[in-house]
């Protein structure tokens, strides 16, 4: 496509888009709950990638099942929309028992736990999203569950209260976080299994991409699958998310069919760019570049000329810049890189250099 066109669709690089519906964000939508059920791995054969952590687990549910004894204890760690859910239903699914799915902002008081393990049988999945977030003193009501499947159960109060031990069957849990640094030393080492899980590379998204494509019904060719992929930031989430938006609009101007051009002429009035950028980087970046002559500059000054406040900044934005070296973090603030200087077209010394020489 032309650069000017380009200019056009991208339009100018005020912040424009909120970053509440960002296209580009890793989190779970409500949207990709409803919209991207159907797209969910029903088997390990349909999980692509992450070849290490699946080969491990498979053995590790093989052994299991030979010595016919539960699952240890599982802990999936790493960035938003990379399998961790997906992963904890395959292995329910492949040990033929029940996943019983939870949180940890849902699990209040040691109360709302007792419910739950009490009615697991013997065998089946636990599974705590987010248990980072679990309260201390759940935390603590859980480690006997997890290593001596017993629970110590408070009755009565004042001088006549003491504690009993209720017995629980043998279960497994699996616990799941973005923030592995969160986590107690205590509940961690209490994983008999913990598997990081990484980005993913454009191949492997373009094997996802392709594969939901088909679930959907929508016929793609190999470039317009890597197209979507090369756009997708490591994240099979983002990766089913941009076909949704490029399917509808393949549907509505191309008969359908996704090819290149049709993505990224999709992709490109989303915002998103050649790199998965999208406006709330762009704006972010180029502020850094044409109003900071490039930094280092606080991050406080950032979000006042952007209008954001810095934690959104920090949470939302940022992680990926830094994570793809378009930002480097100083002690005196933050730094565009090179590669941030190619990707907007401007030269380094930018535009306020070239207006003084003027
Ligand atoms: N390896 C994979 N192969 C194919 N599709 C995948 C794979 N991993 C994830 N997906 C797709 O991405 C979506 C998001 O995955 P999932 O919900 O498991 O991520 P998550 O790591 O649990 O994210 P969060 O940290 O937000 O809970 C899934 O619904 C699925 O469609
Ligand atoms: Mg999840």
């Amino acid at each position: 496509m032309e650069q000017d066109a380009r200019r056009r669709i991208l339009g100018p690089e005020a912040a424009g888009d909120g970053p509440e519906d960002r296209i580009v964000d890793a989190g779970e939508s409500l949207a990709d709950e409803v919209y991207g059920a159907s797209l969910r791995p029903r088997s390990f054969d349909e999980y692509v990638g992450q070849t290490r952590v699946v080969e491990n687990l498979k053995i590790a549910i093989d052994a299991a099942k030979k010595r016919n004894e539960t699952l240890e204890h599982i802990l999936f760690y790493g960035p938003p929309g990379l399998g961790k859910t997906t992963l904890a239903a395959l292995i329910a699914r492949d040990l033929g028992r029940s996943l019983r799915p939870t949180s940890g902002p849902t699990l209040e008081k040691p109360k709302d736990l007792v419910g739950i393990l009490t009615s697991l049988e013997e065998g089946d999945v636990l599974f705590i999203d987010e248990i980072h977030r679990l309260g201390r003193v759940v935390e603590e009501f859980l480690y006997p569950a997890m290593e001596d499947f017993q629970i110590d159960f408070l009755v009565d109060r004042g001088a006549y209260a003491k504690t009993i031990k209720l017995p629980l069957k043998r279960f497994t849990l699996i616990g799941a976080t973005t923030r592995a640094g969160m986590l107690s030393a205590p509940l961690r080492d209490r994983f008999g299994i913990a598997h990081h899980l990484d980005y993913y590379d454009v191949d492997e998204l373009q094997r996802i991409v392709t594969r939901s494509a088909g679930v959907l019904g929508v016929p793609i060719d190999a470039p317009g699958a890597t197209t979507i992929a090369a756009r997708s930031r490591g994240t099979p989430r983002i990766a089913n998310r941009l076909l949704r938006r490029v399917r509808d609009f393949a549907e509505v101007r191309a008969q359908g069919t996704i090819d290149a051009a049709i993505a990224d002429e999709a992709l490109l009035r989303e915002g998103v760019d050649e790199l998965g950028l999208d406006r709330l980087d762009r704006a972010y970046l180029r502020t850094i570049v044409e109003q900071y002559g490039g930094g280092p500059v606080g991050i406080n000054a950032i979000a006042a000329t952007l209008s954001e406040d810095t934690e959104t900044l920090e949470d939302v934005v940022e992680p990926y810049l830094l994570k793809t070296g378009f930002v480097v973090r100083t002690a005196s603030g933050r730094k565009a890189s090179p590669q941030t200087y190619r990707h907007l077209g401007v030269s380094a010394g930018g535009p306020a250099t070239q207006e003084r020489l003027l």
